[in-house]
């Protein structure tokens, strides 16, 4: 554990700016969560006093509308941080946590952390950056929905989740999502048939191959032109 908080603190962006001695003070705050697949961290609406690094696993953030359906915000995985909305207006949380994996999770109470917004310019403008990067991405996703067909939003999804957790294979990227079918199509905001058949579609061109939670890219730069 404690080397595991050593290797994120480390790494993690949020935490780039901070000296030994600053690390050292956080670190003490700084506590560990263990979750199960399928297990929640936190839902919509709870009170949130604390901000997530994951160390390893995939947390998914979701959004239940009135008729129980979901909507899949994202998909995030080792060094990236959730659970800081609350952290700069204090109210209720706006999605829920759910891990999509087994997970390893450092919390950091926002008490703990808001000291160092003052103190360590750094450590706001990774903060920032970091609502800006989100605040880009889901102004991309809402101009997908208005713009791009399903298919195109399935190879941009698809895309993503790529850069965050490809691997390089003899025969392709193989993207190991850990998502079910329903969970995709939630991420893209459409239905599971709509998903399916552009995935169908994209393994009969040979762009890609489906494997059960994952897919194997054989052509990156087909998949690219058709997210555009
Ligand atoms: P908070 O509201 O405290 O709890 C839910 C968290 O989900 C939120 O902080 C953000 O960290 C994260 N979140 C909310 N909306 C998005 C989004 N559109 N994309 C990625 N993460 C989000």
């Amino acid at each position: 554990m404690v080397d595991d908080i050593n290797e994120v603190l480390r790494k993690a962006p949020l935490f780039e700016a901070l000296d030994e001695e600053d690390t050292a003070a956080l670190r003490s705050s700084v506590n560990e969560v263990r979750l199960g697949r399928g297990q929640t961290l936190f839902n919509e609406g709870d009170e949130g006093d604390r901000l997530y690094v994951i160390l390893s696993g995939k947390v998914k953030l979701t959004r239940t509308a009135v008729d129980g359906r979901e909507n899949l915000l994202g998909v995030l995985g080792p060094g990236e941080m959730f659970g800081e909305l609350s952290l700069f207006d204090p109210r209720p949380r706006t999605a829920s946590a759910v891990a999509v994996t087994d997970s390893v999770l450092a919390g950091l109470g926002h008490d703990d952390l808001r000291p160092f917004l003052s103190i360590r310019s750094q450590v706001s403008l990774q903060l920032l950056k970091a609502l800006a990067e989100r605040l880009r991405r889901t102004n991309d996703v809402m101009a997908d929905l208005v713009f791009t067909d399903v298919p195109g939003r399935v190879a941009k999804a698809l895309l993503e989740l790529a850069e965050k957790f490809g691997k390089e294979g003899d025969d392709g990227l193989h993207v190991h999502h850990d998502l079910t079918q329903e969970e995709l199509a939630q991420l893209v905001g459409a239905s599971r048939e709509t998903v399916n058949k552009a995935l169908a579609e994209f393994a009969l061109r040979g762009w890609l191959r489906i494997e059960a939670k994952a897919v194997v890219l054989l052509d990156v730069e087909r998949m690219r032109r058709r997210a555009r």
